[in-house]
Protein backbone atom coordinates (compact mmCIF):
# COMPACT_ATOMS: atom_id res chain seq x y z
CA UNK A 1 0.00 0.00 0.00
CA UNK A 2 1.49 3.23 -0.89
CA UNK A 3 0.40 6.84 1.47
CA UNK A 4 1.14 9.78 -0.23
CA UNK A 5 2.04 12.83 1.40
CA UNK A 6 2.13 16.74 -0.24
CA UNK A 7 3.94 19.32 0.24
CA UNK A 8 4.10 22.92 -1.09
CA UNK A 9 6.89 25.07 -1.91
CA UNK A 10 6.28 28.50 -4.39
CA UNK A 11 5.09 27.49 -7.31
CA UNK A 12 5.53 23.65 -6.98
CA UNK A 13 4.00 20.63 -5.80
CA UNK A 14 5.80 17.96 -4.87
CA UNK A 15 4.17 14.20 -4.05
CA UNK A 16 6.24 12.21 -2.09
CA UNK A 17 5.16 8.52 -2.26
CA UNK A 18 5.91 6.60 0.89
CA UNK A 19 6.05 2.97 1.74
CA UNK A 20 3.67 2.04 4.41
CA UNK A 21 6.63 1.26 6.32
CA UNK A 22 6.73 2.07 9.98
CA UNK A 23 10.81 3.26 10.14
CA UNK A 24 10.40 5.09 6.36
CA UNK A 25 6.92 6.93 7.93
CA UNK A 26 8.93 7.99 11.16
CA UNK A 27 12.05 9.20 8.99
CA UNK A 28 9.52 11.56 6.46
CA UNK A 29 8.11 12.56 9.40
CA UNK A 30 11.21 13.40 10.94
CA UNK A 31 11.97 15.28 7.88
CA UNK A 32 8.92 17.08 7.60
CA UNK A 33 9.27 18.47 11.22
CA UNK A 34 12.84 19.75 11.05
CA UNK A 35 12.52 21.27 8.00
CA UNK A 36 9.32 22.92 7.74
CA UNK A 37 8.40 23.57 11.43
CA UNK A 38 10.32 26.81 12.25
CA UNK A 39 10.35 25.84 16.47
CA UNK A 40 11.64 22.59 15.77
CA UNK A 41 15.15 22.92 16.55
CA UNK A 42 17.09 19.08 16.71
CA UNK A 43 20.38 18.35 18.44
CA UNK A 44 23.23 17.23 16.93
CA UNK A 45 22.96 13.94 17.32
CA UNK A 46 19.66 13.91 16.38
CA UNK A 47 19.73 16.27 12.80
CA UNK A 48 22.61 13.37 12.25
CA UNK A 49 20.82 10.43 12.87
CA UNK A 50 17.88 12.09 10.35
CA UNK A 51 20.37 12.49 7.92
CA UNK A 52 21.66 9.03 8.44
CA UNK A 53 24.30 7.41 5.58
CA UNK A 54 22.31 9.12 2.84
CA UNK A 55 24.86 11.31 1.92
CA UNK A 56 24.48 13.43 -1.66
CA UNK A 57 28.39 12.08 -2.33
CA UNK A 58 28.51 9.02 -5.01
CA UNK A 59 31.38 7.35 -4.16
CA UNK A 60 32.32 7.89 -0.25
CA UNK A 61 30.03 9.24 2.92
CA UNK A 62 31.42 12.87 3.21
CA UNK A 63 29.20 15.12 4.69
CA UNK A 64 31.30 18.37 3.85
CA UNK A 65 30.20 21.39 1.16
CA UNK A 66 33.54 20.98 -0.44
CA UNK A 67 36.62 22.36 -1.64
CA UNK A 68 35.86 23.57 -5.28
CA UNK A 69 38.98 24.96 -7.15
CA UNK A 70 39.77 21.73 -8.81
CA UNK A 71 36.94 19.78 -8.42
CA UNK A 72 35.04 18.17 -10.52
CA UNK A 73 32.01 16.83 -8.39
CA UNK A 74 30.86 16.95 -4.50
CA UNK A 75 33.36 13.93 -4.22
CA UNK A 76 36.27 15.37 -5.76
CA UNK A 77 35.62 18.82 -3.88
CA UNK A 78 35.33 16.52 -0.31
CA UNK A 79 38.37 14.99 -1.09
CA UNK A 80 39.72 18.22 -1.68
CA UNK A 81 38.35 20.01 1.61
CA UNK A 82 39.98 17.10 3.37
CA UNK A 83 43.40 17.31 1.88
CA UNK A 84 43.33 21.27 2.23
CA UNK A 85 42.96 20.40 6.04
CA UNK A 86 45.50 17.82 6.18
CA UNK A 87 48.48 19.79 3.83
CA UNK A 88 47.54 23.22 5.97
CA UNK A 89 48.46 20.99 9.15
CA UNK A 90 51.35 19.76 7.20
CA UNK A 91 49.84 16.18 8.26
CA UNK A 92 52.76 13.41 7.81
CA UNK A 93 54.09 9.86 9.08
CA UNK A 94 55.33 9.93 12.80
CA UNK A 95 52.23 11.98 13.39
CA UNK A 96 49.64 11.32 16.55
CA UNK A 97 46.30 12.66 14.59
CA UNK A 98 43.28 13.34 16.60
CA UNK A 99 39.96 14.25 14.14
CA UNK A 100 37.19 15.52 15.92
CA UNK A 101 33.74 15.03 14.04
CA UNK A 102 34.43 12.58 11.76
CA UNK A 103 31.23 11.89 9.68
CA UNK A 104 31.82 8.37 8.60
CA UNK A 105 35.62 8.40 8.50
CA UNK A 106 36.47 8.79 5.11
CA UNK A 107 38.87 11.40 5.32
CA UNK A 108 40.60 9.12 7.82
CA UNK A 109 41.28 6.38 5.42
CA UNK A 110 42.09 8.97 2.75
CA UNK A 111 44.73 10.90 5.19
CA UNK A 112 46.23 7.44 6.02
CA UNK A 113 46.61 6.56 2.43
CA UNK A 114 47.96 9.67 1.13
CA UNK A 115 50.01 11.37 4.29
CA UNK A 116 50.70 7.97 6.25
CA UNK A 117 50.58 9.39 10.30
CA UNK A 118 51.17 6.89 12.50
CA UNK A 119 48.09 6.86 13.83
CA UNK A 120 44.69 8.82 13.69
CA UNK A 121 42.27 8.69 16.97
CA UNK A 122 38.70 10.28 15.91
CA UNK A 123 35.87 11.56 17.89
CA UNK A 124 32.47 11.87 17.09
CA UNK A 125 29.14 12.31 19.53
CA UNK A 126 26.82 10.54 17.03
CA UNK A 127 27.22 6.97 17.85
CA UNK A 128 24.80 6.14 14.67
CA UNK A 129 28.11 7.12 12.36
CA UNK A 130 30.31 5.79 14.65
CA UNK A 131 29.09 2.03 13.89
CA UNK A 132 29.05 2.39 10.13
CA UNK A 133 32.52 4.27 10.28
CA UNK A 134 34.42 2.13 12.66
CA UNK A 135 32.92 -1.13 10.03
CA UNK A 136 34.29 0.77 7.09
CA UNK A 137 37.69 1.70 8.33
CA UNK A 138 37.46 -2.38 9.18
CA UNK A 139 36.56 -3.57 6.12
CA UNK A 140 39.35 -1.04 4.44
CA UNK A 141 42.16 -2.98 6.70
CA UNK A 142 42.91 -0.18 8.35
CA UNK A 143 41.78 -0.69 11.85
CA UNK A 144 45.13 -0.70 13.24
CA UNK A 145 46.35 2.62 12.75
CA UNK A 146 42.61 4.58 12.68
CA UNK A 147 40.77 4.38 16.23
CA UNK A 148 37.59 5.88 15.64
CA UNK A 149 35.65 6.26 19.29
CA UNK A 150 32.46 8.41 20.51
CA UNK A 151 33.21 10.98 22.56
CA UNK A 152 32.87 14.67 22.24
CA UNK A 153 35.49 17.68 21.07
CA UNK A 154 34.78 19.68 24.09
CA UNK A 155 35.66 16.77 26.89
CA UNK A 156 37.84 14.83 24.73
CA UNK A 157 38.90 11.11 26.29
CA UNK A 158 42.80 11.94 25.46
CA UNK A 159 45.78 12.28 27.25
CA UNK A 160 47.25 16.04 27.96
CA UNK A 161 49.97 16.38 25.39
CA UNK A 162 49.57 13.91 23.66
CA UNK A 163 48.69 14.76 19.73
CA UNK A 164 50.62 15.95 17.07
CA UNK A 165 47.69 17.10 15.21
CA UNK A 166 44.16 17.95 16.23
CA UNK A 167 42.14 18.58 12.78
CA UNK A 168 38.36 19.05 12.48
CA UNK A 169 36.55 19.41 9.13
CA UNK A 170 33.20 21.39 9.20
CA UNK A 171 31.92 20.49 12.51
CA UNK A 172 33.51 23.01 15.06
CA UNK A 173 30.37 25.47 14.82
CA UNK A 174 28.15 22.29 16.15
CA UNK A 175 30.53 22.24 19.17
CA UNK A 176 29.31 23.42 22.74
CA UNK A 177 31.35 25.75 22.77
CA UNK A 178 34.13 26.15 19.91
CA UNK A 179 36.19 27.84 22.73
CA UNK A 180 36.17 24.50 24.87
CA UNK A 181 36.85 22.74 22.27
CA UNK A 182 40.09 25.25 21.68
CA UNK A 183 40.35 24.70 25.32
CA UNK A 184 40.79 20.76 24.80
CA UNK A 185 43.06 21.01 21.46
CA UNK A 186 44.96 23.26 23.80
CA UNK A 187 45.36 20.57 26.36
CA UNK A 188 46.03 17.50 24.07
CA UNK A 189 48.32 18.96 21.78
CA UNK A 190 51.51 17.92 22.30
CA UNK A 191 54.37 22.00 22.28
CA UNK A 192 54.90 22.82 18.75
CA UNK A 193 51.78 20.72 17.59
CA UNK A 194 49.14 22.39 15.27
CA UNK A 195 45.21 22.69 15.33
CA UNK A 196 43.74 23.23 11.70
CA UNK A 197 39.66 23.68 11.49
CA UNK A 198 37.45 24.27 8.47
CA UNK A 199 34.52 26.38 9.92
CA UNK A 200 31.49 27.62 9.18
CA UNK A 201 30.84 31.66 10.80
CA UNK A 202 28.56 33.96 10.06
CA UNK A 203 29.44 36.76 7.92
CA UNK A 204 30.38 40.68 9.16
CA UNK A 205 27.32 42.33 8.55
CA UNK A 206 27.03 44.95 5.45
CA UNK A 207 25.01 46.39 3.01
CA UNK A 208 21.76 48.04 3.08
CA UNK A 209 18.75 47.13 5.70
CA UNK A 210 17.74 44.12 2.65
CA UNK A 211 21.23 43.06 2.76
CA UNK A 212 21.56 42.71 6.13
CA UNK A 213 18.48 41.31 6.66
CA UNK A 214 18.91 38.48 4.16
CA UNK A 215 22.06 37.68 5.75
CA UNK A 216 20.57 37.12 9.22
CA UNK A 217 17.93 35.20 7.68
CA UNK A 218 20.87 33.04 6.39
CA UNK A 219 22.57 32.53 8.91
CA UNK A 220 19.43 31.69 11.16
CA UNK A 221 18.65 29.37 8.66
CA UNK A 222 21.39 27.26 9.19
CA UNK A 223 22.30 27.86 12.94
CA UNK A 224 18.88 26.68 13.96
CA UNK A 225 18.04 23.42 11.51
CA UNK A 226 22.07 22.52 11.98
CA UNK A 227 22.62 22.97 15.81
CA UNK A 228 24.94 25.71 15.87
CA UNK A 229 25.20 27.12 19.56
CA UNK A 230 24.34 30.76 19.99
CA UNK A 231 27.67 31.05 21.61
CA UNK A 232 29.23 30.39 18.50
CA UNK A 233 28.23 32.85 16.05
CA UNK A 234 31.18 35.35 15.67
CA UNK A 235 32.84 36.50 13.19
CA UNK A 236 36.72 35.79 12.17
CA UNK A 237 38.37 38.75 14.13
CA UNK A 238 36.75 37.51 17.42
CA UNK A 239 37.46 33.58 16.16
CA UNK A 240 40.98 34.74 15.93
CA UNK A 241 40.95 36.31 19.60
CA UNK A 242 39.71 33.29 21.07
CA UNK A 243 42.62 31.25 19.83
CA UNK A 244 44.95 34.08 20.60
CA UNK A 245 43.59 34.10 24.30
CA UNK A 246 43.96 30.68 24.79
CA UNK A 247 47.59 30.65 24.26
CA UNK A 248 47.79 29.77 20.09
CA UNK A 249 50.45 31.21 18.07
CA UNK A 250 50.88 31.60 14.41
CA UNK A 251 47.15 32.20 13.86
CA UNK A 252 45.59 32.48 11.06
CA UNK A 253 41.88 32.47 9.88
CA UNK A 254 41.00 32.78 6.10
CA UNK A 255 38.04 33.08 4.21
CA UNK A 256 37.88 30.46 1.74
CA UNK A 257 33.79 30.89 1.49
CA UNK A 258 34.18 31.56 -2.46
CA UNK A 259 35.75 28.09 -3.37
CA UNK A 260 33.06 26.62 -1.22
CA UNK A 261 29.49 27.81 -1.48
CA UNK A 262 28.91 30.25 -5.21
CA UNK A 263 30.84 27.11 -7.00
CA UNK A 264 28.84 24.22 -5.05
CA UNK A 265 25.48 26.09 -5.70
CA UNK A 266 26.85 26.13 -9.12
CA UNK A 267 27.50 22.99 -9.52
CA UNK A 268 24.21 21.54 -7.60
CA UNK A 269 22.02 23.76 -10.66
CA UNK A 270 23.91 21.83 -13.42
CA UNK A 271 23.50 18.62 -11.85
CA UNK A 272 20.10 17.55 -10.29
CA UNK A 273 20.78 13.99 -9.80
CA UNK A 274 23.53 14.74 -6.63
CA UNK A 275 19.80 16.54 -5.38
CA UNK A 276 18.40 13.42 -5.80
CA UNK A 277 20.45 11.26 -3.58
CA UNK A 278 18.60 13.05 -0.56
CA UNK A 279 14.89 12.44 1.32
CA UNK A 280 12.85 13.71 -0.82
CA UNK A 281 11.68 16.71 1.81
CA UNK A 282 14.84 17.77 1.95
CA UNK A 283 15.44 17.47 -1.61
CA UNK A 284 12.37 19.21 -2.08
CA UNK A 285 14.06 22.18 0.47
CA UNK A 286 17.48 22.02 -1.52
CA UNK A 287 15.71 22.50 -5.01
CA UNK A 288 13.61 25.59 -3.29
CA UNK A 289 16.78 27.44 -2.22
CA UNK A 290 18.53 26.50 -5.55
CA UNK A 291 16.23 29.03 -7.23
CA UNK A 292 17.97 32.04 -5.69
CA UNK A 293 21.48 33.08 -6.45
CA UNK A 294 24.02 32.00 -3.82
CA UNK A 295 24.55 35.44 -2.94
CA UNK A 296 21.12 35.56 -1.57
CA UNK A 297 21.23 31.83 0.27
CA UNK A 298 25.05 31.87 1.49
CA UNK A 299 25.11 35.19 2.26
CA UNK A 300 25.28 35.37 5.73
CA UNK A 301 27.48 32.78 6.19
CA UNK A 302 31.43 32.49 5.77
CA UNK A 303 33.33 29.80 5.79
CA UNK A 304 37.24 29.56 7.18
CA UNK A 305 40.42 27.81 7.23
CA UNK A 306 41.92 28.32 10.41
CA UNK A 307 45.98 27.09 11.86
CA UNK A 308 47.01 27.32 14.69
CA UNK A 309 50.45 26.60 16.81
CA UNK A 310 50.59 25.60 20.42
CA UNK A 311 53.74 27.04 21.12
CA UNK A 312 56.92 24.40 21.40
C1 LIG B 1 29.05 18.20 8.85
S1 LIG B 1 29.58 16.71 9.62
C2 LIG B 1 31.23 16.61 9.00
C3 LIG B 1 31.72 15.19 8.99
C4 LIG B 1 33.10 14.99 8.35
N1 LIG B 1 34.12 15.77 9.00
C5 LIG B 1 33.09 15.28 6.86
O1 LIG B 1 33.75 16.23 6.44
O2 LIG B 1 32.42 14.53 6.14
C6 LIG B 1 29.77 17.16 11.34
C7 LIG B 1 30.25 16.04 12.23
O3 LIG B 1 30.56 16.57 13.55
C8 LIG B 1 30.14 15.64 14.53
N2 LIG B 1 30.02 16.35 15.80
C9 LIG B 1 29.15 17.33 16.14
N3 LIG B 1 29.34 17.75 17.40
C10 LIG B 1 30.39 17.05 17.90
C11 LIG B 1 31.11 17.06 19.14
N4 LIG B 1 30.77 17.85 20.14
N5 LIG B 1 32.15 16.21 19.26
C12 LIG B 1 32.52 15.38 18.26
N6 LIG B 1 31.87 15.32 17.06
C13 LIG B 1 30.83 16.15 16.87
C14 LIG B 1 28.85 15.09 13.96
O4 LIG B 1 28.46 13.88 14.56
C15 LIG B 1 29.26 14.93 12.48
O5 LIG B 1 29.93 13.71 12.32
Amino acid sequence: MNLQSYATGPQILVTVELQANPLRLKTALGYLNWVFNPFQRLGVVGVYDLLSTRSPTEQGLYLNLGYWPRAQNLDTASEALAMLVADTADMGPGHQVLDVGYGFGDQDMLWMRRRGPERITGLNVTASQVAVARQRVEDAGLAERIDLRQGSATEMPIEDASVDRVVAVECAFHFDTREAFFREAWRVLRPGGRLVVADILPMPRAGGRWARLTQRLSWWLVASKFAIPPANAYTRPTYHSLLALRGFEDIRVVSIRDQVYAPLHAYLRAHSRTVERLHPVARLAARFALRFDASGVYGGLDYVLASAVKPA
